[in-house]
């Protein structure tokens, strides 16, 4: 061959990365016993043990423990019983352990990468320079947080015991997101990764062992599903993280409801990758291959989905073409591979069955005529064209290197086409003109948003999705707080028995006002056409309040649905509440007068309400235009705008305790934030919020911002947690309430927050607000590279 051929045929040689020190460490281990438990390395009790196995030959690499919900239960023990030393250390003392953790990392890099990709497949590349470094990042960038928290989050506590559990894609990586924000806010941990992918985890709990790491502080157990559900179902961890499928994340939120636990989840998604006309289609297309073919495409944030402009989709398809011809596919150990197996044969089917469905369905599946390596779970690099926007290639995460592409005509059509999808974890925007990737960026419903790029992360910047990708961020400050928490108050919530009204005993004449719902901005009469009686502590009666049931609910969210408030600016939103404060301040008097009728508490303390309630509507319109996101600098050259964006459509379930005050406290953060609401009142004392009606009405809010449904709290917030359409519930009820909220509402995996059956208390304005500001936004990253 001379060198003109050569050169013609680009033919790169092997240069294999060396596996023996990999091998050795294996063979010097007894993998009999890989359960790190209260700093021993234990064998299952059970005896049990699982084989995982090389993706790139299908051969046996090691045999290694399986947990039971007995060696899960000992990890539980021990996270308990190191938790108070550890959360009274000082951030420092926390800090210097989570700093050794990294350098220790940093020390055995090679070994990492080379455990990595024998056990997933993943090409030694992406292990060796994404992976391992972004991981070991994420340890010393958390190292600061632990210093900071009292400044930075003052109020809070640690979570305390943390469950927390990975899936196989990015082992090590995964595991430094879960443990280093835990460590770092003082919680003890017991981590399970994923049943495939055991390794990379042993050596680093060998490592935090030297890096002195209390024994009980990192607890790693081994195993599949089961002991996951060991992990969920234990009754003394605090909270649960988790990565891996929407279908688990939605047992995670069943099995959790009404137990206390926090959880996070981080789930599937479908993410769009948006290519405009005026895009550098061949880096688009560079970044199309990271997006779509980086891990074999078993990426939560996979551009598995192509939207390109019409005008040029033709020409950037047939340069995705011939750079798919160009994609290597072979050992993960020879650095020049850019694809490697799948993760197992189940995960080949279930792609290739994908694939399957996609063609039945009308997709043109095409695939380069690339040799297949013989022996692993290797897949060949595919496109679908002709999708259909309903195609299962269009909506189902396949999580295989598969990308589904479909084309738009204008702006518009990109975003509908990409926000079609119950997912909504990240984006790519591809446009030179920067106006219009900055216009796109905020109507996509995704939490993270690459422009002119894509898969970039950082330890500084949150990661996570909206809708059914999950909830929680991981990374930086948003991060952080999922491992802190309130101090829990004393005392449970107690739902005000309603008296039966007195046969014939009205006060006052004030039978007469029978307030309707409040929908879309008009008082509208309830579906059912019943109505429930209002009565004095006494039982006389004071009114009637219409019964909302659910067709008034299934109203209530369309027209908040549809309302403009979320597209208000932050100054706009802010007069507007001080106007509905103002106007509220005018009938004070009236407002405690039937507080006192409705509640029996003297003239004092009603007075007292309104004003602390007109004092927290006026505080949130102050904060409406201060509740900002964030810059952050990553260590390379972009910028990332942490941006706060509504949740969307809320709804609230307001208590009797404090029925004014409690309502407003969520109401104004809500409103403040963009979200429109739907709101249940108090079942006991309804005419408190069917009076604010004439305040809504004059304050300027659009239509549909405020709607408002009376009835039976528990039938009406049922139906709210299984409304498919509504993006959060803040729900304060009894215990049986809020178990019920939180369960019912996996459907779409909507924010819900509740009290869990605790009191709350209403006093406290500035945490209240502090707290249900935070709930009241999402935060989108858009990341913005800058340079040639
Ligand atoms: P999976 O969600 O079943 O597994 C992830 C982790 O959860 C593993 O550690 C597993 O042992 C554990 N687990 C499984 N069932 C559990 C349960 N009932 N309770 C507690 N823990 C449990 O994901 P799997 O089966 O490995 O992959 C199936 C599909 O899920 C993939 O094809 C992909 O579409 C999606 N997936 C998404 C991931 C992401 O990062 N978003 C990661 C892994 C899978």
């Amino acid at each position: 061959m001379t060198i003109l051929d050569r050169f013609k045929a680009m033919d790169y040689g092997p240069a294999p990365e060396s596996r023996g020190e990999a091998d050795q460490w294996l063979a010097a281990r007894d993998l009999a016993k890989t359960l790190f438990i209260d700093g021993e390395w234990r064998a299952a009790k059970s005896g049990a043990r699982f084989t995982t196995v090389e993706p790139a030959t299908g051969a046996a690499l090691a045999e290694i423990s399986e947990a039971s919900s007995g060696d899960v239960d000992d990890a539980v023990k021990a996270a308990r019983k190191a938790l108070s030393a550890w959360r009274k250390k000082s951030g420092y003392e926390r800090a210097r352990v989570l700093y050794a953790i990294g350098r220790g990392m940093q020390r055995h890099a090679r070994l990492f990468a080379v455990l990595e990709s024998l056990d997933n497949g993943k090409p030694i590349r992406e292990s060796r320079d994404i992976d391992v470094p972004l991981a070991i990042r994420h340890f010393i960038h958390h190292a600061g947080w632990a210093q900071t928290l009292d400044r930075d989050f003052p109020g809070f506590e640690p979570a305390g015991v943390v469950g927390q559990i990975i899936p196989w894609n990015f082992p090590l990586l995964m595991l430094a997101w879960k443990i280093a924000p835990a460590l770092a806010t003082g919680c003890t941990v017991v981590l399970k990764p994923a049943e495939f992918t055991p390794l990379t985890a042993v050596l680093f709990a060998e490592i935090c062992a030297r890096a002195g790491v209390p024994k009980g502080v990192v607890n790693i157990v081994q195993g599949g599903p089961e002991a996951g559900e060991a992990i969920v179902n234990h009754p003394d961890i605090d909270k649960i993280a988790f990565t891996g499928s929407s279908e688990v994340g939605k047992i995670i939120r069943r099995a959790t409801a009404g137990t206390g636990k926090k959880i996070s989840l981080e789930l599937g998604g479908k993410s769009a990758f948006i290519v405009f006309e005026d895009a550098d289609l061949d880096s688009a297309v560079e970044g199309l291959v990271d997006g779509i073919w980086f891990n074999q495409g078993q990426v939560c944030c996979a551009g598995s989905r192509l939207l390109v402009q019409e005008s040029v989709a033709e020409r950037f398809i047939g340069k995705v073409k011939a750079r798919m011809s160009h994609l290597r596919l072979g050992d993960p150990l020879d650095k020049n591979t850019d694809i490697g197996p799948l993760i197992a044969p189940s995960q080949l089917a279930r792609v290739t069955g994908l694939v399957a469905e996609g063609a039945r369905q009308g997709a043109e599946c095409w695939q380069p005529a690339s040799d297949l390596p013989q022996g692993g779970y290797y897949h060949l690099p595919t496109l679908a064209t002709g999708v259909a926007p309903s195609n299962i290639l269009a909506q189902e995460e396949v999580f295989g290197p598969v990308l589904a592409a479909m084309s738009f005509r204008t702006a518009d059509e990109a975003v509908a086409l990409a926000n079609n999808t119950r997912y909504g974890l990240a984006a790519s925007i591809w446009s030179e003109t920067i106006n219009r990737a900055l216009e796109t960026a905020p109507k996509l419903k995704a939490g993270v948003v690459w422009i002119n790029g894509t898969n970039m992360f950082d330890a500084a910047c949150g990661f996570g999705g909206y809708r059914e990708s999950g909830f929680g961020r991981e990374g930086g400050r948003e991060g952080l707080i999922e491992y802190l928490a309130r101090a829990k108050t004393k005392g449970e919530y107690r739902r005000i028995e309603i008296p039966a009204a007195k046969a014939g005993e009205s006060e006052d004449g004030l039978i007469d006002r029978t307030p309707k719902l409040f929908i879309g901005g008009k008082q509208v009469r309830p579906d059912g056409n019943y109505a429930l009686p209002v009565t004095t502590p006494k039982g006389r009666l004071l009114g009637e309040v219409g019964a909302g049931n659910r067709k008034d609910i299934r109203n209530a969210v369309a027209a908040a649905r549809a309302s403009k408030w979320g597209s208000a600016t932050g100054y706009n939103r802010m007069q507007v509440l001080y106007f509905m404060a103002e106007n509220l301040a005018a009938r004070a008097d009236e407002f405690a007068a039937r507080l006192a009728a409705l509640t029996g508490e003297s003239a004092k303390k009603a007075r007292a309400e309104v004003e602390a309630g007109i004092e927290c509507l006026f505080a949130a319109g102050g904060l409406a235009d201060k509740y900002e996101g964030r810059v952050h600098q990553p260590p390379m050259r972009a910028v990332t705008l942490a941006l706060h964006e509504p949740a969307g459509v809320v709804g609230i379930v307001a208590p009797d305790e404090a029925p004014l005050l409690a309502l407003l406290s969520m109401l104004g953060p809500a409103l403040a934030m963009g979200n429109s609401v739907v709101l249940v009142p108090s079942e006991r004392y309804p005419l408190i919020a069917t009076d604010l009606y004439q305040v809504i009405e004059t304050s300027d809010l659009p239509a549909g911002s405020v709607n408002i449904v009376t009835g039976g709290s528990a039938e009406l917030a049922e139906v709210l947690a299984k409304h498919d359409d509504l993006d959060g519930l803040w729900c304060v009820g009894d215990r049986a309430l809020c178990t019920t909220v939180e369960r019912e509402s996996a459907g779409n995996l909507k924010r819900v927050w509740t009290n869990a059956g605790h009191a709350v208390d209403w006093s406290d304005a500035a945490r209240l607000a502090d707290d249900f500001l935070r709930r009241a936004v999402e935060v989108k990253n858009v990341w913005v590279p800058y340079g040639d």
